[in-house]
């Protein structure tokens, strides 16, 4: 989404703005947080947002483990991609959401069962009593970030860092005049990570709400200096929705930037790393966490 959006505006953007120097204390990192192997069973408390981090890469035979786990209407999406990668990609990825979630609902990977908001956001179905599983996903170049809440609404973005993203003529567009203009006051070598922290701070935020893209991102703020902790600045619905959300960065690796966004406050954040040289079938054993 990001990369079509860079092409299309460096097509047609201007290129306007002065610059200013920004102080190199500003560009000090903090430490980056680790991810973990997951504990043999882990469980979902009220207070608990699980992270996983997966790669999507592997043989033919992983994708055709994973195949079998999906619905008719998938395969036929996985059957749409042009490139044998890109359909292997997202037949990797919705069979690791599958088993990932049949693992905390306690139920086979291929008996999760989806429907789709408004917009798109994929849900688990549930009637009455069923658990209150929240859960999204991001994937990019090779990569998957999926995030599990009890009860409350969720949002991830995970982008691969790229110094060819038109970032000055996108965020002209798509940031707030002042994430542009603090944005444009950075020194080039810090530019890149910060204008990939906004992208991916506004799109977590908006794959929370369900809305995406559709929104208007001027009307956005968040912060992002690498000094400052992540958080929703302004929100076009006033301050009390931007109060009753909660950013944190997450640090994926040194060649991504990704954000999640969580609904309400107290939360705790755990980050799983998927140890995919078990495989796949290591984690269909239905251990469940709802209640
Ligand atoms: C949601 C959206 C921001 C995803 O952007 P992206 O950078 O291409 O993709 P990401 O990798 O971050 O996320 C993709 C995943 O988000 C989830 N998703 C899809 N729509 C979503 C929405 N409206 N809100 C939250 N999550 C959504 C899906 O799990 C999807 O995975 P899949 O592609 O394997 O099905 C973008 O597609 C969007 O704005 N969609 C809604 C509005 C829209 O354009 N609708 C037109 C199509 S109906």
């Amino acid at each position: 989404m990001l990369a079509e959006r860079a092409t299309d505006v460096s097509r047609h953007g201007d290129r306007r703005g002065t610059r200013q120097s920004v102080s190199a204390a500003a560009a000090t990192r903090r430490p980056r947080a680790s991810w973990s192997p997951p504990p043999a069973f882990p469980r979902l408390a009220d207070q608990d947002v699980h992270a996983w981090l997966a790669p999507l890469e592997g043989g033919p035979q992983r994708a055709r483990g994973l195949a079998a786990a999906l619905s008719e209407d998938e395969r036929a999406r996985a059957n749409r991609f042009l490139t044998e990668r890109d359909r292997r990609r997202f037949i990797v990825c919705r069979g690791v959401l599958r088993t990932i979630l049949g693992w905390y609902l306690g139920v086979a990977p291929a008996a999760v069962e989806f429907r789709y908001g408004p917009h798109g956001k994929p849900a688990i179905t549930g009637g009455p009593g069923r658990c209150a599983l929240r859960f999204n996903v991001s994937h990019a170049d090779g990569m998957a970030l999926y995030a599990v809440t009890l009860g409350r609404e969720v949002g991830v973005d995970l982008e691969r860092v790229r110094s060819d993203v038109a970032t000055e003529e996108i965020a002209e567009r798509f940031f707030s005049a002042r994430e542009a203009a603090v944005l444009r006051a950075l020194d080039p070598a810090s530019r890149v990570q910060a204008f990939f922290r906004i992208w991916t701070r506004k799109e977590a935020y908006l794959k929370a709400t369900g809305r995406g893209l559709l929104s208007p991102l001027r009307e956005l703020d968040v912060s992002f200096l690498p000094d400052e902790p992540a958080a929703l600045l302004a929100t076009p619905l006033g301050p009390r929705e931007a109060c009753r959300w909660r950013l944190e960065e997450l640090f994926a690796d040194a060649r991504y930037v990704a954000a999640i966004a969580v609904e309400g406050h107290g939360w705790r954040l755990r980050r799983w790393k998927w140890p995919a040289h078990l495989g796949e079938a290591a984690y269909e054993r239905g251990a469940s966490s709802c209640r």
